[in-house]
């Protein structure tokens, strides 16, 4: 075990996310919430803390996505670097700065320390075979590669994975391999590349982590040892691709860093980028603590990679933790960025606004802090109105209400206690001890617990007592109950601020007091006799059934529309011949007029003609459209279901729609156009 060191400052990083799609709630519950919770926590404490992050654009995932959308990488960094910079300042993630590893200051960083470490001979090159297009003069990279599953025979495994079977794979498995994005066939070039020989710094690396970090999480710690004992081997730094930092060396041309080099240097760079004065001693004075909070796939990179490229670098300080978290699953599936199994972290704000605290809540509730976790959303509505709302709003609530009703606001003097009241206010003296002791090892679930606890425990207080009952015979005692009540809604307030941070400003705002610091928790003496407190909003609100149940049904969709994916034709149905089939009425009508069905948040209506004299059509397409997009349009429908009513209008017939990959629905429309009512067949 390391001893005990004293730092003077402490660095936080976190995983930089690929710009190549938005961030969603594994994100957030992995690595973004604990690192703020940690990083606020130390604020709080007066500790000189750095948070840094920063957008991953380069690699493969990037280019994949440029290729996808038919737009420059550029474009595709741009966009997703402002998106997801956006939605975490939208959730309180208090960065000290967020920049990106296209920034000039990086690329210089990152070239300057691949360069340094290869004129002292720190790397090795070596020649190798790797998969080529010819037609299009490119080496591939394993993910750009598909081929057959060696194993379950899929067709289109990728150079790295199968993910029909979830076999690790390695591109020389794949039959018939070819290239994912032009389909062309694929021949073996021998190619010269730079490693970085892990395998020298094995016994370094066993000795630092093995045994002077035996305090790091055991799912960490058990990663690290069985990568160590299977032994360590040389690891390519360079790729042959168009996109990222050129490999500075002579000769090396249409050679770039590998991803995995430069990214995690993009820490030091963003460091830099903020302080270009004084950012060195957050790199290298030995009295610096850096952390590292990362993601379970990412444990190999920031425990054994780069510390290996530090430690041969020679100027850099090395992690004394990493905290990493395993993964959370969504309605028990796997989160997949390319199935769009996610939740959105812009979408989610989109749809609920104003809900960041209630979603730090659950994830920090649920965090997948020693195995993986599963986010729900019956669960997320269930701490949300069971816990946030009918505990601590609550609680915080009658204090403040009650304070305006019986005192103007002010708050009032303590008398004489009683057992129960000494009782109480012994429960809060251990508070701070209770909750560092936790967050000092990273175990943010429980310190979350422990805090809303307290909140229980004012909750339970103000219950017991009554002081509502009191006010007409022993107003005294109501005094001593309500000072109580707002010293234990005060010390919420700080207790909360790390993982709750917009609630606590806003109780803070309602309490009327500006700053908090860490070490006025557990003192029951924080507001003094006669101080006014404010007008009492209400900290939390319930979430509805309608909410949770949008939520379900987007899933719903995107869970059909994967079913694609996995298209098997409909039970042959012996009865339906085609005489039987040629009973439904299918037509084209030409749109004459959509508009929205009042007080149905679902429902278009559409006035059609169906070169019949027209007719009615509602639709459950309203999420889908702008109504008036639809006017003029031509679009295929059944002429005779028989009429039934929604929501008080008659609908005469059913509109077709397709649906789209990720659930929404398109109306179906022929490819040019056609006399309104022509039959479809
Ligand atoms: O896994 C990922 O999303 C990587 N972009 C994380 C990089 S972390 C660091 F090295 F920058
Ligand atoms: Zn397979």
């Amino acid at each position: 075990m390391a001893e005990e060191k004293r730092f003077k400052r402490t660095l936080v990083t976190t995983a930089l996310p690929y710009a190549n799609g938005p961030v969603h709630i594994g994100h957030l519950a992995g690595v973004y919430v604990p690192a703020d919770i940690y990083a606020r926590y130390l604020r709080l404490k007066g500790e000189e803390v750095l948070l840094v992050g920063g957008s991953d654009e380069h690699g493969v995932p990037v280019t994949i996505r440029a290729r996808k959308e038919g737009c420059t990488v550029q474009d595709v960094v741009d966009r997703y670097h402002n998106l997801i910079k956006k939605s975490f300042e939208d959730f309180g993630i208090s960065f000290d700065v967020y920049s990106r590893t296209t920034s000039e200051t990086h690329s210089k960083l990152a070239s300057g320390f691949f360069k340094k470490l290869n004129d002292e001979g720190k790397f090795i090159q070596m020649e190798s075979e790797q998969y080529y297009d010819e037609e299009a003069k490119e080496f591939l990279t394993d993910r750009n590669i598909r081929g057959e599953c060696p194993r379950c025979h899929a067709a289109d495994a990728y150079g790295d994975q199968c993910e029909k079977c979830g076999s690790t794979l390695s591109p020389d498995e794949l039959i018939n391999p070819y290239n994912a994005v032009t389909g062309n066939k694929l021949v073996k070039r021998r190619t010269n590349h730079w490693y970085l020989p892990l395998d020298q710094y094995q016994e370094w690396l066993e000795r630092w982590i093995l045994e002077e970090h035996k305090e790091w999480r055991s799912n960490v710690y058990g990663q690290c040892k069985s990568w160590l004992d299977s032994g360590l081997k040389p690891r390519a730094v360079t790729r042959d691709l168009n996109w990222g930092i050129p490999v500075p060396v002579e000769g090396a041309e249409g050679k770039v860093l590998y991803v995995w080099f430069d990214a995690p240097i993009g820490y030091i760079s963003n460091t830099k980028e903020l302080l270009p004065d004084t950012w060195e001693k957050w790199w290298k004075d030995p009295e610096t603590r850096m952390l590292h909070f990362i993601g379970k796939d990412n444990i190999v990179f920031h425990c054994i990679v780069f510390p290996t490229m530090l430690k041969a670098h020679g100027e850099y300080n090395l992690p004394d933790n990493v905290p990493s978290n395993e993964f959370l699953n969504l309605e028990g599936d796997k989160i997949s960025t390319s199935r769009n199994w996610a939740v959105w972290l812009h979408e989610y704000l989109e749809q609920i606004p104003d809900k960041q605290d209630v979603l730090r809540y659950v994830l920090t509730a649920n965090a997948p802090e020693t195995k993986d976790n599963d986010f729900t959303w019956k669960d997320y509505q269930a701490r949300n109105n069971n816990e946030l709302v009918a505990i601590y709003g609550n609680f915080v609530n009658r204090a403040i209400v009650l304070t305006h009703k019986y005192f103007e606001g002010k708050v009032p003097a303590r008398h004489e206690l009683t057992d129960g009241d000494r009782a109480t206010l012994a429960e809060f003296a251990e508070v701070k001890k209770q909750v560092e002791s936790l967050l000092d090892v990273f175990r943010f679930r429980d310190a979350q617990k422990e805090a809303m606890n307290l909140a229980r425990i004012g909750n339970k207080y103000l219950a017991d007592n009554e002081p509502w009952k009191l006010a007409k015979s022993d107003m005294k005692r109501v005094e001593t109950i309500m000072n109580i009540s707002l010293q234990i809604a005060a010390n919420l307030a700080i207790v909360f601020e790390p993982f709750l941070p917009f609630s606590s400003a806003k109780l803070r705002m309602m309490l009327n007091i500006d700053k908090v610091e860490w070490s006025m928790l557990g003192n029951m003496d924080l507001l003094e006799d006669g101080h006014a407190t404010r007008t009492p909003e209400l900290l939390f609100e319930k979430i509805e059934d309608s909410v949770i149940e949008a939520q379900m049904q987007r899933l719903e969709n995107i869970r059909k529309a994967n079913d694609i994916d996995n298209y098997k034709p409909k039970a042959v149905l012996p009865d339906v011949d085609f005489e039987t089939f040629e009973k439904i009425d299918i037509r084209v009508g030409k749109v004459l007029d959509c508009q929205k069905v009042p007080k149905a948040d679902k429902l278009l209506m559409f006035k059609i003609d169906d070169g019949m004299g027209g007719r009615t059509i509602v639709s459950g397409i309203a999420k889908y459209y702008n109504p008036e997009d639809l006017i003029g349009k031509e679009v295929c429908f059944i002429a005779n279901f028989p009429p039934r009513k929604l929501k008080g209008v008659e609908s005469q017939g059913m509109i077709l729609s397709a649906m789209d990959a990720d659930g929404a629905l398109k109306v179906v429309t022929p490819s040019a156009e056609v006399k309104p009512g022509s039959s479809v067949c």
